[in-house]
């Protein structure tokens, strides 16, 4: 790795590209959803599932507390515009409504000062659908093999199933209650907190979440509980779906793992939903993946992974997905090379010597190509050529403070960049620029 001394007006000339590439851009990816005239405070949802038409029944409801951080005449939330919204309430008055494609638009009938903070219900009805990405993927509401259905929601897919500002910079605590018959179980994120005789399953999220990845999951399940280093693991594996007895054994030793390596595991619940919704993906959903069918070892130090990297430290615009995917990816790589498989740095070697496609640059995505191999690959990558240009020691001390410093929170690229060159001492702009935004094989690495 080159290192070599750099004036001023050269540092000057290399941080400008990167800040702007990635700190002031505001994102290009589904730049329509979201809001940020106001940030949520919390959701409280209540669900009433039809089983027979896999909808939901009048008396489905979500209170959304809000601040307005401007001063506000009329704000919008996501909704998927096959669902039906009866009415709308602002702090307990009714508000003029309208949609607008996707957009549920609230008139309230009184202006919100900037600051101030509110309780907004919605009223709505409908059969929740799936929705086809840019990128190829299914996601949103998807029904199982089982009769039941489950929501998969990475990265625009919350809004299928309630009203919520759909943007991962976003995130709030979380209530959520599934009314089914009973026979039929109601899985969410977070605790499980009641079941009520006739049939509500309570759910609390009390870390923030994005909306992304907020589920719940109907049908009937194998459920395994029980607790480990004081962290309480609750898993569903869906009735007619391989028992995963080796992924729930292995949970809490990968929790552990990850926690040595990344710091303390950053909510109070975990576990795993398998179930088969026809998607070949896994998705880490907060406290709770979803496994299609067979949860591997790799998959769940993957997801596993995400709970630090993604869930707990979200980016703030899609652009910057790397910060999920390449640090999950390179759990991976930590977790084979702590289990007699090859070094971090051979498995760097030989993935760069394997791939072939160099475009686009993990920091150039699209939403045609948000979950592309280089996202995952390079990014993973980019981890390693960081490593080996600050030392181990100085490595594992940033992914550690990263994590920590921005528990719960939001986060760009380049702030991850900075935190790099504080903890290291040294000018990274070259590295991140090669790694992540160059449309080309990185040169002077391997
Ligand atoms: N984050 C998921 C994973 O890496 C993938 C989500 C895929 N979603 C999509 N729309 N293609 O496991
Ligand atoms: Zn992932």
């Amino acid at each position: 790795m080159r290192t070599r001394a750099l004036t001023p007006l050269l540092v000057l000339a290399l941080v400008l590209p990167v800040a702007g590439a990635s700190a002031q851009q505001s994102s290009t990816i589904y730049p329509g959803l979201g809001s940020t005239a106001y940030d949520v405070q919390h959701y409280d949802l209540d669900l009433k599932w039809a089983a027979g038409t896999d909808s939901l029944d009048t008396g489905t409801r979500a209170t959304i507390t809000l601040r307005a951080r401007t001063a506000i005449a009329t704000f919008s939330l996501d909704l998927d515009r096959v669902l039906a919204v009866s009415h709308v309430r602002v702090d307990g008055v009714l508000a003029a409504k309208s949609r607008q494609g996707d957009k549920l638009v609230v008139d309230p009938a009184a202006d919100l000062p900037a600051g101030s903070v509110h309780v907004v219900q919605v009223d709505y009805t409908g059969k929740p659908r799936s929705i086809e990405d840019p990128d190829g993927g299914t996601e949103g509401w998807l029904p199982t093999m089982g009769g039941g259905s489950i929501v998969l929601g990475e990265p625009r897919g919350s809004m299928t199933w309630f009203p919520n500002n759909n943007t991962p910079a976003d995130k709030a605590t979380f209530t959520i209650s599934v009314d089914v018959p009973s026979g039929v179980q109601a899985v969410s994120n977070g605790r499980n907190t009641a079941v009520t005789p006739d049939g509500v399953w309570h759910w609390t999220v009390p870390e923030p979440m994005a909306t992304y990845l907020a589920t719940v999951a109907i049908g009937r399940y194998v459920r395994t509980t029980r607790a480990v280093d004081g962290i309480r693991y609750d898993s569903f594996v869906a009735e007619g779906q391989p028992s995963n007895t080796r992924a729930l054994r292995m949970l809490p030793r990968v929790v552990r793992v990850l926690s040595d390596l990344f710091g303390p595991y950053p909510f109070a619940d975990a576990g795993l939903i398998v179930d088969n919704p026809g998607v070949f993906y896994a998705l880490e959903l907060q406290n709770r993946p979803f496994y299609p069918s067979i949860a591997s070892p790799s998959l769940v130090v993957h997801e596993m992974a995400h709970q630090w990297f993604g869930n707990s430290v979200t980016p703030r615009r899609w652009n910057d997905i790397w910060l999920n995917e390449g640090f999950a990816t390179y759990a991976e790589w930590l977790w084979k090379a702590r289990n007699g498989g090859p070094s971090t740095a051979t498995t760097f070697r030989r993935v760069f010597a394997n791939t072939t496609s160099w475009s686009p640059a993990p920091g150039k995505v699209t939403a045609k190509t948000l979950f592309d191999n280089v996202v995952y690959d390079r990014g993973a990558m980019t981890l390693q050529a960081l490593r080996e240009r600050i030392g181990t020691k100085a490595f594992f001390r940033v992914l550690r403070r990263w994590a920590a410093d921005n528990k719960w929170g939001n986060v760009t690229t380049y702030a991850f960049k900075r935190l790099a060159e504080k903890v290291s001492g040294k000018q990274l702009d070259t590295l991140f620029r090669d790694w992540l935004y160059r449309e080309r094989k990185p040169r002077g690495y391997v």
